[in-house]
C-alpha cells in the first residue's frame, strides 16, 4: 500500500495570542477585531503557526492593510508582507483574506464577518510570513513578451490608433499582476511549471489584441503547446477573485478563438 506523508514544516502550529489592546481610557476598546495572520519564517526551521492578534478598530483605518500595519507598528514587527501604494495600484499587497485572494489596501475591515483570516498567496513558495516567492510568476510574465513587437519602420511620431482599436485593450490593461488570480486557478496550482496561468495570458492577449503590434504569428506559435495555453479549464475562479474586475478566463478564450481561426 502506498504510505503518503506530508512534505516536512507542513503541519500549521498554534500560534502566539497577542494580548488584547486597551482604549485611550484604560478599558477594553469600543469596538475590536481578531486578525488570525500566517506566520512562516523557512531560515528558522520551525513549522509555520497562525498568531492572533486583537485590533481596536476606532484608531485604525478602515482597510486590512491599515490593521496589518498597525499590528507591525505597535504590536509585532516582525510580521512580515508587501506593500507599497496602499490604493489598489502596484499589486503588492495580494494576500488570501477570509479564504479570497484580493489586495489588503482595498479590502475593507467590515467586509469580514468574524476573525480576519489572513494566508499568503496559495500554492507559492513562502519567503517570510505573507510573502510569496513569485519569481516563477514573473519569469511567466516576462516570457510572453510583454511589450509592442513591430516589423515595419518606425513612422516620424507614433503608431497611431483608431478609437475602437484603442477598446479593445479595455479590461487588459488595467492588469495590476498581483497574482491573485493565477494563485486561485487549480490548472495552475498542479502545472504552475509548465502552464502560464491566468495572469501572463491575460496579458498575452492585450498584445494580441493590440492594432500595433506585429508579431501576432510568433507570440500565438510561441503558445501552441499542450500547457502553456490548453491546460485552462474554463473554472472561472480567476475572474470571480480579480481584485481589479478583469476577466482573464475570456482573454484565454479569446487566445483560443485565434489560434481556430488561424488554422481553417
Ligand atoms: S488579471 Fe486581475 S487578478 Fe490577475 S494579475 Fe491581473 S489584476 Fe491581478
Ligand atoms: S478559467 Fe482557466 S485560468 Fe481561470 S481559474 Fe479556471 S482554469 Fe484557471
Ligand atoms: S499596496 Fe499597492 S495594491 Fe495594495
Amino acid at each position: 500500500m502506498v504510505q503518503l506523508t506530508l512534505p516536512k514544516n507542513s503541519k500549521i502550529r498554534k500560534g502566539k495570542v497577542w494580548p488584547a489592546p486597551k482604549a485611550a481610557n484604560g478599558k477594553k476598546p469600543k469596538r475590536s477585531k481578531e486578525f488570525k495572520v500566517y506566520r512562516y519564517d523557512p531560515d528558522a526551521g520551525d513549522n509555520p503557526r497562525v498568531d492572533t492578534y486583537t485590533v481596536d478598530l476606532e484608531s485604525c483605518g478602515p482597510m486590512v492593510l491599515d490593521a496589518l500595519i498597525k499590528i507591525k507598528n505597535e504590536v509585532d514587527p516582525t510580521l512580515t508582507f508587501r506593500r507599497s501604494c496602499r490604493e489598489g495600484v502596484c499589486g503588492s499587497c495580494a494576500m488570501n483574506i477570509a479564504g479570497g485572494n484580493t489586495l489588503a489596501c482595498t479590502k475593507a475591515i467590515s467586509d469580514v464577518s468574524g476573525a480576519v483570516n489572513i494566508y499568503p498567496l496559495p500554492h507559492q513558495p513562502v519567503v517570510k510570513d505573507l510573502v510569496p516567492d513569485l519569481t516563477n510568476f514573473y519569469a511567466q510574465y516576462s516570457s510572453i513578451k510583454p511589450y509592442l513587437q513591430t516589423k515595419t519602420s518606425a513612422p516620424e511620431k507614433e503608431r497611431i490608433q483608431t478609437p475602437e482599436d484603442r477598446a479593445k485593450l479595455d479590461g487588459l490593461y488595467e492588469c495590476i499582476l498581483c497574482a491573485c488570480c493565477s494563485t486561485a486557478c487549480p490548472s495552475y496550482w498542479w502545472n504552475s511549471e509548465r502552464y502560464l496561468g491566468p495572469a501572463a495570458l491575460l496579458q498575452s492577449y492585450r498584445w494580441l489584441a493590440d492594432s500595433r503590434d506585429e508579431a501576432t504569428g510568433e507570440r500565438l506559435d510561441d503558445l501552441e503547446d499542450p500547457f502553456r495555453l490548453y491546460r485552462c479549464h474554463t473554472i472561472m475562479n480567476c475572474a470571480n477573485t480579480c481584485p481589479k474586475g478583469l476577466n482573464p478566463a475570456k482573454a484565454i478564450g479569446e487566445i483560443k478563438q485565434m489560434m481556430v481561426k488561424r488554422k481553417v
